[in-house]
């Protein structure tokens, strides 16, 4: 069988993917706040538009205004996508409670032909709908099983500072693929790194990759090796050991 790869828009990131994200597999972007896991999924729209796969954002997070001022301020076309509707943005509303009201997105999924769906984030969606404990993994199963067909991308908060010392996530577990965003730091500097844990059914890089937020967007160098672990010597435990 032939595995349709999908471009995610990011400079370099589709080398580390070998190409891609299968299409119609579940992407989960994990990073503390302010890692870029946001604009990766701006991106990721974006790149949908161009190439003809209309997508949706499901926002949690911000409000519709909110995320095309944002994609503004870094010269990324999500306004435009969405005047030429190519690019849907649905605001959830943020009231508690136990199952999720996907009407507005599957119904726009439906009339669309939507192809590739953001969910940001994850973990306000679990915050919202999600009571107890038992009921994590089943809320999110639920949602990625609704998502069935689509390629979709959520975003989540990861609670680390340094990837060595990670904490895996019940949503790890559930998502076809997982890629933390972080910062490595050395000495007085920080650098950006991001890191592929795993992608079910292709091939990855899984170095740490370095890469930039700037005008324009993320920037990813897979052919650099961070600054930051120039030198570096490996901890005893965590991925490294
Ligand atoms: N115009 C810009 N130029 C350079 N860097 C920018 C610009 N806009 C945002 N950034 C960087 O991107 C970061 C935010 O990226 P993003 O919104 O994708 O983060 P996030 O991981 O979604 O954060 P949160 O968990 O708070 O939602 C900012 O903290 C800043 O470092
Ligand atoms: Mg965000």
């Amino acid at each position: 069988m032939v595995v349709k790869k999908l471009k995610t828009g990011i400079s370099g990131l589709d080398k580390v993917f070998k190409g891609g994200v299968r299409e119609k597999s579940a992407l989960l972007i994990s990073g503390g706040p302010g890692t870029g896991k946001s604009i990766f999924a701006m991106h990721f729209l974006i790149a949908g538009a161009k190439a003809g796969e209309p997508g949706m954002a499901i926002l949690y997070d911000v409000d519709k205004d909110e995320y095309l001022d944002y994609a503004d301020t870094l010269g990324l076309p999500v306004r435009k996508y969405v005047d030429e509707k190519k690019i849907f943005l649905v605001k959830q509303p943020l009231l508690v409670r136990k199952t999720p009201n996907l009407a507005v997105p599957l119904e726009l999924m439906r009339k669309r032909k939507i192809k590739r769906v953001v969910l940001d984030s994850l973990t306000m969606f679990s915050y919202v709908h999600v009571t107890e404990d038992r009921q994590y993994r089943s809320e999110i199963v639920n949602f990625l099983d609704r998502m069935n067909g689509v390629t979709l991308l959520a975003t989540s908060e990861a609670r680390f500072l340094n990837i060595d010392e990670a904490n895996f996530n019940p949503e790890d577990f559930l998502f076809d693929g997982v890629v933390y965003l972080t910062k490595v730091r050395k000495e007085a500097e920080f650098e950006r790194v991001l890191h592929v844990s795993k992608m079910r059914g292709q091939d990855h890089l899984i170095n740490l990759v370095p890469f930039f937020i700037d005008k324009g967007g993320i920037k990813v160098y897979p052919d650099q090796i961070p600054f930051a672990v120039v030198g570096w010597e490996p901890p005893t435990t965590g991925f490294a050991k």
